[in-house]
């Protein structure tokens, strides 16, 4: 049987992904992190001196390469290029500000994004587990638009950066808020993130704490599956 699915997209330190993470914990569902996979993409075309602006060249990445993540416990992701045999650890390497910097150049290709939603769909068939939680910025919208429960999370941009600066050691607040709206400015293509798509569950986390953040989705999910038949 196929899992069932929750769909969670949210920018840059909405909360998204660690409150996905723990509600998908709690719920004994696995956690599929999208956007691993797009800065594991980047990564993979810097570490090959591939022209991320080519979009021929970046999905003949996608045909040699090899993607795998965990979607359960600790999160790993795993690439292997194209031709090699070494299957790299780069769980840690794709979160640096240098990948993250470089990742909505290889975002913006229409067809290297159709080509990552099959492989997410395939992960998520494959996975044998109850439900995944399957979290990004198109997930309720392109990916999983018939997801039985599909949320939307935000924050104020203020909150995000506090948040974000939380997780990068010695950041300067001013510098992360410049990163991050950069950012926004060039994701905004492919998610609002203030408005959620019809039958979208809205959650602003501006003014929730960690618990707080994970018990809404964790209602949202329940109230959806109270509803169904
Ligand atoms: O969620 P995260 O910040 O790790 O995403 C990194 C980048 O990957 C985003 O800035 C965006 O360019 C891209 N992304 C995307 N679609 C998704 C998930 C991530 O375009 N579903």
């Amino acid at each position: 049987t196929e899992p069932i699915l929750v769909a969670i997209d949210g920018p840059a330190g909405s909360g998204k992904s660690s409150v996905s993470r723990a509600a998908a914990e709690q719920m004994g569902f696995g956690i599929l992190d999208t956007g691993a996979a797009y800065r594991a993409l980047a990564w993979a075309c810097r570490e090959d001196a591939v022209d991320l602006d080519s979009e021929d060249a970046v999905v003949a990445m996608l045909d040699g390469w090899t993607y795998a993540i965990t979607l359960q416990g600790e999160q790993r992701v795993q690439v292997t290029l194209p031709g090699g045999t070494e299957a790299f650890d780069v769980s840690a390497v794709i979160r640096t500000p240098e990948i993250s910097g470089q990742v909505s150049r290889v975002s913006k290709h229409a067809e290297v994004r159709v080509r990552l939603n099959t492989m997410f769909r395939e992960i998520v068939a494959a996975s044998g587990l109850p439900g995944v939680v399957i979290e990004g910025r198109d997930i309720t919208t392109v990916v999983a638009p018939d997801a039985p429960v599909r949320i939307l999370m935000t924050a104020s941009p203020e909150v995000r950066a506090t948040r974000r600066q939380g997780e990068l050691p010695g950041a300067i607040h001013e510098q992360v808020l410049a990163d991050i709206t950069a950012r926004d400015a060039k994701d905004a293509a492919v998610v609002d993130f203030l408005n959620p798509a019809p039958g979208v569950t809205l959650i602003d986390t501006s003014d929730m704490n960690f618990g707080q953040s994970i018990q809404a989705v964790i209602d949202t999910v329940e109230e959806a599956r109270g509803a169904r038949p």
